[in-house]
């Protein structure tokens, strides 16, 4: 791999899913030029959901979160660019959809900060621990 080459990990989110914006939203992640290095479809228990999203375990929207999260299926990638961390971060825009910036992810296609959409990374250091959350390495395949 490049040097200068980064991953990131998504998760379009289970609000994506029930849109059938699985489509258009890998349209802009691909048209961006991240290339997609691992890919499925899963849906996460209650368990799962909330241990990915640890991190948050102190916060008020916590629950809502992990019930979200698990709600229906979700569609987690691993995604490759040069800066891929930052430069999906402003792909996907703001937290909240409200306060996104026009043309980002969230902004087009989310309805609430609670269901935003897609997760995208927010460091080259988690994305590699949560992309082994969801992908084993054989499952990982770049294109060259
Ligand atoms: P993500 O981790 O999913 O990419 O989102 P993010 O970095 O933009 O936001 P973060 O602060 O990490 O929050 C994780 C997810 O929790 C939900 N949330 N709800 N109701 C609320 O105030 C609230 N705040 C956060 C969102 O689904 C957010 O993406
Ligand atoms: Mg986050």
């Amino acid at each position: 791999m490049n040097l200068s080459m980064e991953r990131t990990l998504t998760i379009l989110k289970p609000d994506c899913v029930r849109k059938q914006l699985i489509g258009a939203v890998t349209d802009k992640i691909e048209r961006a030029g991240f290339r997609i290095v691992a890919m499925k479809k899963t849906r996460l228990t209650k368990q799962t959901a909330g241990a990915f999203y640890a991190v948050h375990s102190e916060r008020p929207f916590y629950g809502e979160l992990v019930d979200f999260m698990s709600s229906g299926p979700c569609v987690p990638m691993i995604l490759e660019k040069e800066n891929a961390v930052a430069d999906f971060r402003t792909l996907i825009g703001a937290t909240d959809p409200a306060q996104a910036d026009a043309g980002t992810i969230r902004q087009l296609f989310a309805d609430s900060k609670g269901e935003n959409i897609v997760h995208g990374s927010d460091s080259a250091e988690n994305a590699a621990i949560e992309g082994a959350f969801f992908f084993a390495a054989e499952e990982v395949v770049r294109v060259d």
